[in-house]
């Protein structure tokens, strides 16, 4: 189903779309940055809820920098100076978040207006082209992501990326989770668990120092189910530079699309969110930066921590890193992945 979602200031025209299953699941779209813009998936009583933040209207996504429920590309989080080099060659890519490229620069592809491709009621594709030196990256690149929907209620997301010169790719989704569908609440009584036993820890400016820590002993450590209220707040270096959980956990599986790389529970609704990938890294983020009271879709105030996002990727500032897997696309090859989020009901 498509609904007009207003206009840009430009007048270019934003659509909506809905897919829906069996169980009543809803997850509507934009196609300006191929946006999850609702995700309404039911409690233990039966009761749907929209599980995600966003905004009320187009204009809202074009001026935000919260990147709520966007496709992020070109390079998910940080690059260190916006600098890089391949080939011998160095690059400077555009700086937006101080010193340092953030989510693929000022016009990442969260504020891209994407071609939707096929559409039923069930999926829908969308795809872009990212020209030879757009943010400073080199290469035509040729972007599509597919989300489909299934009566199970999971929701796949496939990712494909091409170019016709050896470039950088980490594509992610940031969509921000309040498993509670009371999007003024916080997410501190959620229950978080991430099958990770090690991480990418940050400096003050959140690039990774390059060091690949244990999380053990450390309030990092979430391998067990723990309440986010809990653990945000301990005397943690890591937690204080981030303002909470703002880090790359290396997953324990590695790449295997079989095992929950990270699992959600929200104790009082029911709800639970398991997340898969055969990515190597996620971004845990707790929503720190939302201190500034974003106002979302039906009036309401997005408090601090309102929202949580689980990022898969490749790790944060890779092609500045050599011990991290690399995040380099060669021409011929194409960049593939899927994350899986699957809702369900704890009794
Ligand atoms: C990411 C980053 C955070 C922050 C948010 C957007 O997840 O890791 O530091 O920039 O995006 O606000």
């Amino acid at each position: 189903m498509k609904q007009s979602f207003g206009q840009l200031q430009d007048g270019t025209a934003v659509s909506r779309y809905c897919l829906t299953n069996e169980q009543g699941v809803t997850v509507s779209l934009l196609d300006l940055g191929a946006v999850i813009h609702g995700i309404l998936v039911p409690d233990r009583a039966g009761q749907l809820a929209d599980i995600t933040l966003g905004f009320a209207n187009a204009q809202d996504y074009a001026e935000s920098t919260t990147y709520f429920g966007a496709v992020i590309g070109r390079h998910a989080n940080r690059i260190k100076d916006g600098a890089f080099e391949l080939a011998g060659q160095p690059y400077q890519l555009a700086k937006n978040n101080g010193a340092n490229h953030l989510h693929g620069g000022l016009m990442g592809f969260d504020k891209r207006l994407w071609t939707v491709g096929t559409v039923t009621a069930d999926s829908i594709e969308f795809s872009l082209i990212s020209a030879d030196g757009d943010q400073g990256y080199p290469g035509t690149l040729s972007v599509s992501v597919r989300y489909h929907l299934d009566n199970n209620n999971q929701l796949s997301i496939e990712y494909r990326a091409t170019t016709d010169r050896d470039t950088l790719v980490n594509l992610t989704q940031h969509s921000y989770f309040n498993l509670s569908g009371q999007l003024d609440s916080t997410v501190l009584d959620h229950q978080v668990q991430i099958f990770a036993d090690r991480y990418t820890p940050v400096d003050a400016s959140l690039i990774p120092t390059g060091v690949i820590a244990s999380v053990a002993g450390s309030a990092l450590d979430l391998t067990q189910a723990t309440l986010l209220g809990d653990v945000i707040d301990q005397p943690n270096e890591q937690l204080r530079l981030a303002g909470g959980y703002d880090h790359n956990y290396v997953l324990n599986s590695a790449g295997d699309l079989t095992q929950p790389a990270a699992i959600v529970r929200h104790p009082a609704s029911g709800r639970v969110l398991t997340l898969y990938t055969d990515l190597p890294g996620m971004q845990f983020y707790s929503g720190n930066f939302l201190a500034e009271r974003t106002v979302g879709k039906q009036g309401i105030a997005y408090p601090q921590r309102g929202g949580l996002c689980l990022e898969t990727q490749l790790f944060p500032d890779a092609p500045n890193q050599p011990n991290f897997p690399s995040s380099i696309l060669r021409t011929g090859d194409t960049w593939h992945s899927t994350t899986l989020l699957r809702f369900s009901i704890d009794d």
